[in-house]
């Protein structure tokens, strides 16, 4: 996979109060650098850095669903996930460089939001089902009810690019919680909206499973990490960063935070997950965040992220990305240090 970073001014410090207007000159630099090289495979991952390419300053916002509930916004945020060695990223950055393979599936594939006009993600509900008792929760009261709360996460892409977020949300246990599952559930699958006639990329990229699914032990779920995230930078999330909710399960590669969650369901058996389906050699169920299991194709050991100055910085990954101590005790057998080749 080629994979051409760009480095571009990305990340500010707490930003997220700037004015939106404050972004337009970092994007029109971003834009005059050009596209990115979107170097995939068809059915090939890519988290590569690629330059959106948008005419309206404002646009990555824009797509903010008018009708998305906004009691409890701005959330205070939560100190206990604090990420003190990180700058937060550009929040129009982390809004016009997406993976969201409903909407786009070829050309630039990270300039995802210009494709979002016909998604209507408000009225919408989560259908349960499997080992659960409960059938059907309404997203927008969900929403309502819940003690929102902000917290900052790393995101660690798996092809070594990283952001820092600040997402709008609750626990997952929560929800978990409000599906009442059966205690025979031992792992839980997140399947996302079906909607061809919305979603661009769904209606052309018929080779792919759709709708987009991805799924966890039940112990991960309930990890005091596992998020639901219904907002960004103080506001409900744009349509092309998940609405109206994603999962953000920050230890784990960004592939595993389905989008768009439209359903849940209980199951015993490990349920299947659409990239490991399409290539079980690369991409895994669990998916942790670890610098000592290499890519097949490329090292974990470091990544990369853009400074505002717009030097590149490479930094060492962190197992679990950081995360470790929340994490650890779910995965004793994962790999320490690094004993195989050196993959550059
Ligand atoms: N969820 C859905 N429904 N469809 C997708 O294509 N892409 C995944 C994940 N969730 C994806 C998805 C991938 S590959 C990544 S890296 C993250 O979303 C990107 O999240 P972001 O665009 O908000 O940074």
């Amino acid at each position: 996979m080629t994979n051409i970073i760009l480095y571009p001014s990305w990340q500010l410090k707490e930003n997220h109060a700037t004015a939106r207007a404050a972004y337009m000159k970092r994007r029109e630099f971003v834009k005059s650098l050009g596209l990115g090289t979107i170097g995939l495979s068809t059915l090939a991952l890519g988290c590569s850095q690629a330059a959106h390419s948008a005419s309206d300053p404002d646009g990555p916002l824009d797509t903010i669903p008018d009708n998305a509930p906004r009691d409890g916004y701005p959330a205070p945020r939560n100190a206990a996930f604090d990420v003190p060695e990180r700058i937060v990223t550009d929040r129009i950055v982390a809004s016009s460089y997406n993976n969201f393979y409903e909407f786009i599936n070829q050309g630039d594939l990270k300039n995802v939001w210009p494709h979002t006009e016909q998604y209507e993600p408000f009225p919408g509900t989560i259908e349960i089902g499997g080992l659960a008792k409960k059938q059907t929760l309404d997203i927008a009261d969900l929403i309502r009810s819940a003690d929102l709360e902000e917290r900052l996460y790393r995101f660690r892409c798996v092809e070594a690019w990283s952001m820092t977020v600040p997402w709008t949300g609750f626990p997952l246990a929560d929800l978990v919680a409000r599906c009442e599952p059966r205690n025979s559930a031992r792992f839980v699958k997140f399947i996302c909206v079906n909607r061809p006639e919305q979603l661009p990329g769904q209606a052309k990229a018929t080779w792919y499973p759709w709708p987009y699914f991805e799924g966890l032990r039940m112990d991960e779920a309930m990890n005091e990490l596992a998020f639901v995230a219904t907002g960004l930078y103080g506001e409900p999330l744009p349509k092309q960063n998940g609405s109206p909710l994603r999962l953000v399960l920050p230890w784990k590669y960004g592939y595993k935070g389905p989008k768009a969650v439209v359903r849940i369901e209980f199951t015993r058996q490990q349920p299947e997950t659409f990239w490991n389906k399409l290539q079980p050699r690369e991409y895994g169920f669990l998916s942790n965040v670890n610098p000592n299991i290499p890519h097949p194709r490329w090292s974990q050991a470091t990544e990369r992220f853009l400074s505002t100055d717009g030097v590149e910085e490479r930094i060492p990954t962190q197992i679990f990305n950081g995360y470790d101590e929340w994490v650890r005790a779910l995965y004793p057998d994962a790999p320490r240090t690094y004993a195989g080749p050196i993959i550059r």
